[in-house]
């Protein structure tokens, strides 16, 4: 008998209507479309506008589609995993919040904080649990309000990130298909060029800390980029050079998408076109854990079975990594 691999056999992706342009961010701080365009290759972002809504409320969408995609029920899901760094709060689980909403009560489900790599680890995460036979129906989820973290007054970090939600299902696969392989790296000294001041542990909100406006994203954008460039184009390399591939062999790059240059790095790096690389920055700008599901999500019908995937990540912590998959439908 062929050993069980994990498949992605349904995706969905869903983004909130409001559409956040280069146009109204000249209005906000002092930026111009020309600069934000050649710098991050980022025209327009969708933005969560309602009040009371949080990234549960996008993830319910995405899974509410998936699962009909599929034509499954929510109580035959057995285990949930949201990627996020904007949870609706800081506990219980958003993973959990999911689950209520939408009626999947035989399921464990849990968050998974990995920044920008969050669902890329958490694939691997729940694939494993696939493999071994454990589960047989893993949703993974990527999703995050990052506008809820976005300081509207900064202008080198709110012109790059918008909101979304979107989720895959795995299920085991025979043909030996899906996931094959990944490479998944850590650095936490990286964490010093890209995070949130307060609102943890270590320094709880305080009158002093919203008025320092520390609940918002930190970036320091060229160390980040000097290392997303290299690293994320390293571990490209690494997964085809371990899984003895050329970039002739593979149909799409889906890489994620924190600024187009560091994907065309990245594509330059392992010898694939810009016509093999799914891009969705320009329209939903960094949507941090949704980036990667919702490239897969928009370039759907376009996937054949048997196709060759290289999945590639770089964000906060540091984290960064790379998955080969063969689609399985
Ligand atoms: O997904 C998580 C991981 N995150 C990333 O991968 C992001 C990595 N970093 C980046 O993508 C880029 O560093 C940015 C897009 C954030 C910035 O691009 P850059 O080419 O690194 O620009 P810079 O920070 O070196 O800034 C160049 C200039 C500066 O002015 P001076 O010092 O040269 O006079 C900035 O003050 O551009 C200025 N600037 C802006 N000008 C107009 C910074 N932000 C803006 C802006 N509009 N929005």
């Amino acid at each position: 008998m062929n050993k069980i691999t994990a498949a992605i056999t349904s995706v969905n992706s869903w983004f909130p209507e409001y559409v956040l342009n280069n146009e109204e961010l000249c209005k906000m701080v002092d930026t111009d479309n020309e600069w934000i365009m050649s710098r991050s290759g980022i025209l327009e972002r969708r933005i969560l506008k309602e009040v009371g809504k949080g990234t549960s409320d996008m993830a319910v969408e995405a899974v509410k589609g998936l699962l009909e995609k599929r034509g499954i029920s929510a109580e035959e899901v057995d285990m949930l995993i949201c990627a996020t760094v904007t949870p609706d709060m800081q506990f219980p689980a958003t993973a959990n919040v999911i689950s209520d909403k939408l009626g999947i009560k035989n399921a464990f489900s849990f968050d998974m904080n990995a920044a920008c790599s969050g669902f890329i680890y958490a694939l691997i995460v729940g694939s494993k649990f696939i493999e071994s036979g454990s589960h047989k129906k893993v949703i993974v989820i990527g999703a995050d309000k990052m506008s809820s973290i976005v300081d509207y007054t900064d202008r080198t970090t709110c012109i790059l990130f918008g909101d979304g939600a979107a989720a895959v299902l795995l299920e085991p696969n025979n043909e030996g298909l899906g996931i094959i392989d990944s490479l998944l790296k850590t650095d936490g000294s990286g964490r010093v060029h890209l995070h949130q001041k307060a609102g943890g542990s270590v320094k709880p909100a305080t009158h002093e800390t919203i008025d320092a406006r520390e609940h918002y994203i930190y970036q320091e954008g060229q160390p980040v980029f000097k290392f997303a460039v290299k690293y994320m184009a390293d571990v490209a390399a690494e997964i085809l050079e371990k899984n003895n591939l050329t970039g002739d062999d593979i149909s799409w790059l889906v890489p994620h998408q924190a600024n187009i240059r560091i994907i065309e790095a990245t594509a330059k790096r392992i010898g694939i076109g810009m016509d093999k690389v799914m891009l969705n920055i320009e329209k939903r700008g960094n949507t941090t854990n949704a980036t990667i599901p919702s490239c897969l999500a928009g370039w759907e019908t376009k996937l054949k079975k048997g196709d060759k995937l290289i999945l590639a990540a770089f964000g906060g912590g540091f984290t960064w990594g790379s998955i080969y998959l063969k689609w399985a439908y």
